[in-house]
């Protein structure tokens, strides 16, 4: 049997860092296993266009690895050609970069390793909160170009106390958001979810749930981005539903890039109607070089705190994506159940509540929350 993993490419670091499990060199430690198993294992980062190895090797493949880090964009298209693929196993969280309904189609198991990096993200979101309100990014960059101006960066510095912080969807990563804000004295925690967190999840943190997003945006100093990409959120954030963001606030995300309009993300920060964006995460990945998401720039030359996609690629993280793909190939191998809450869809229909309000959500695992 195949497997095929596309991974990104690690490099000199790699070979330096036998930690980066994620990466082509190290292969998720899983190499010598698939081999003692008696099966093929193919590893590639080339994954763009019909000559890559990724689509070369795509029809004859039994499992697919993939990484929201480097995405292999698995399409209806290329799922029509992989005629042996049965599946998916997403190393990390977030498998919007699979064509879910026509995997349910072919009836093909998408599975992540639920849960993996969720506290890696957190953190992330807390550090770039704090980056884009205190003004940090150009605060330091002023200092590595020789020179030295207060003012100029303390005209758009703030306290995190006494501010409005809101966060789209509350399930792993939206909750240990606001768990970690609890120290910040914020004047309020707000959560626009479909789904309701249990009374005492919510009572824990001291959020409050807004029934509609448009009425918590106009109420949120900084908004933070927690939920997946489906249908109903790719480009939810244009510049109408953004237009109803409170002048001056701060938007966050690193759930997708493709939550948000590229363009629309890029004038309301030059306009100055968003002091600033910040996340990790791109509409196309690797973004491209002139990506005007990497200039972009507030009126007052501040209000962008972008980085690769990295933040749920901690080595921490990576060992434990690592060691859950392989849970997830092994219990495949043995023809055992996967744990319910590593399924996205299984048996042609969707095994989680998280991407998207369906009817038909089979067994619908977990409530938000942690
Ligand atoms: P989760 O499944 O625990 O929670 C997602 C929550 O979003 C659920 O409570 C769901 O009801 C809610 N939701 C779905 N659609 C919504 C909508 N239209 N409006 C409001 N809420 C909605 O997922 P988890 O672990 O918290 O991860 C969330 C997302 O974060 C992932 O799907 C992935 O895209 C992203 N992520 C990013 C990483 C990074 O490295 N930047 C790493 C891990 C995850």
């Amino acid at each position: 049997m195949k497997v095929l993993a596309v991974l990104y490419k690690g490099g000199q670091a790699a070979s330096e860092e036998p930690r980066l499990l994620g990466t082509i060199e190290n292969k998720l430690g899983i190499a010598d296993w698939i081999k003692e198993q008696g099966h093929e294992l193919i590893v590639t980062d080339d994954k763009e266009g019909p000559d890559s190895v990724f689509q070369k090797e795509l029809p004859d493949t039994e499992i697919l690895i993939t990484t929201p880090f480097h995405p292999g964009y698995l399409t209806a298209d290329l799922i029509a050609k992989a005629k042996k693929l049965k599946l998916c196993v997403t190393a990390g969280v977030g498998s919007d970069h699979v064509d879910l309904n026509a995997a349910n189609e072919r009836k093909i198991t998408v599975a992540e390793v639920s849960g993996s990096n969720v506290v890696s993200v957190a953190e992330h979101v807390v550090l770039t909160i704090l980056n884009l309100v205190r003004n940090y990014t150009p605060a330091h960059e002023q200092i590595v170009a020789g020179k030295w101006n207060v003012a100029a960066v303390a005209r758009d510095s703030f306290d995190v106390e006494g501010k409005v912080i809101g966060t789209v969807g509350v399930g792993r990563i939206g909750y240990r958001v606001l768990q970690r804000l609890q120290g910040f004295d914020c004047k309020e925690l707000l959560y626009y979810d479909y789904a309701e967190l249990p009374a005492e999840a919510a009572k824990a943190i001291k959020a409050r749930r807004v029934e509609s997003l448009e009425e918590m945006l106009a109420q949120c100093d900084l908004v933070t981005i927690n939920c997946p990409l489906h249908e109903g959120t790719k480009g939810l954030f244009n510049a109408e539903l953004i237009s109803k963001m409170k002048k001056g606030s701060w938007l966050v995300n690193t759930a997708r890039g493709a939550i948000c309009e590229r363009q629309a993300v890029a004038d309301a920060v030059s306009s100055g109607h968003l002091l600033g964006y910040g996340g990790d995460v791109w509409d196309v990945q690797p973004a491209p070089e002139d990506h005007v998401w990497r200039t972009m720039r507030n009126p007052n030359g501040g209000g962008q705190c972008m980085v690769p996609h990295m933040s749920g690629t901690t080595l921490d993280a990576q060992k434990r994506y690592a060691e859950g793909t392989k849970d997830i190939i092994k219990r495949y191998l043995a023809g055992e159940k996967q744990d319910p809450g590593n399924l996205i869809v299984e048996n042609g229909e969707y095994a989680s509540k998280a991407y998207g309000q369906r009817k038909e959500n089979a067994t619908g695992q977990k409530p938000p929350g942690p």
